[in-house]
């Protein structure tokens, strides 16, 4: 049975108007990501922190899911227990487009964390500092994502879903950010063949088998469409 890995990245979700991060005009490009995406910067300023995934979040509330992300929920709707989905996305568009199990290995958007408890709950539209923990009242709550210098969740079941794949396929994401840019290597060792679906090459693209270059609402319904009509290649 062939088993499919695939990693997704801001590039699956660029076309749904929810911005990447270092493209030329990035959330990188707006913001110092050590003041919104790290602890030390939470720390420091949670009132900015909150407003930065704040309108984040108001963002992914206005955003459709693009062809891709139906794309790929109608391919691990065909192959429910071959198709392993890790997203380093936080918004919950594959979700909406009707895929089954999403893995978010950045954490999610739509949800919220205890800093004291560790608690989680559906986060509110909109966040601020001191808001109470629902379970155990502390004024610590967080937007539940993973930041820099944090570790990556359910990483455990990413390894070993990649130490059985046949096929890894990374999907908008430039490969800067690690451990996701090391699974291709990961995939790669464990035998199975690797394909970039990508605007353009990634910082990692010299590792990956194969590549096809171009908007992921064109790349991705091709690509799900030929292998659900040919078989994993
Ligand atoms: N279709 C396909 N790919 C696209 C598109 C598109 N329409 N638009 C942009 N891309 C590609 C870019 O070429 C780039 O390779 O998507 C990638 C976006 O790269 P980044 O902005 O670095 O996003 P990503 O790789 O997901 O970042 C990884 O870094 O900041 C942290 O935690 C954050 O999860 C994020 C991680």
């Amino acid at each position: 049975m062939q088993r499919i890995v695939i990693l997704t990245g801001a590039g699956l979700s660029a076309e749904s108007g929810l911005g990447t991060f270092r493209d030329k005009d990035g959330l990188w490009t707006k913001y110092d990501l050590e003041d919104v995406a790290t602890p030390e910067g939470f720390a420091r300023n949670p009132a900015l922190v909150h407003e930065f995934y704040n309108a984040r979040r108001a963002n992914c509330l206005e955003a459709m899911p693009n062809p891709a992300h139906l794309a790929l929920a109608r391919l691990q709707h065909a192959w429910p227990d071959r198709v392993t989905l890790v997203t380093q996305n936080v918004d919950d568009l594959l979700e909406r487009a009707g895929a089954a199990s999403v893995i978010h290995m950045h954490g999610e958007l739509t949800r919220a964390l205890c800093g004291a408890c560790a608690h989680r709950w559906a986060a509110p539209a909109v966040m601020a500092p001191k808001d109470p923990c629902p379970a155990c009242a502390a004024p610590e709550t967080r937007p539940d994502i993973v930041w820099f210098g944090e570790f990556p969740y359910h990483m455990a079941r990413i390894d070993a879903a990649l130490a059985q794949a046949d096929l890894f396929v990374a999907i908008g994401t430039s490969g800067n950010v690690y451990p996701a840019a090391g699974f291709v290597q990961e995939a790669s060792l464990a035998g199975a063949r690797t394909l970039e679906l990508n605007l353009e090459p990634s910082a990692t693209a010299s590792m990956f088998d194969a590549a096809r270059f171009g908007p992921a609402s064109k790349v991705v319904p091709d690509w799900v469409s030929e292998v659900l009509r040919e078989g994993v290649p």
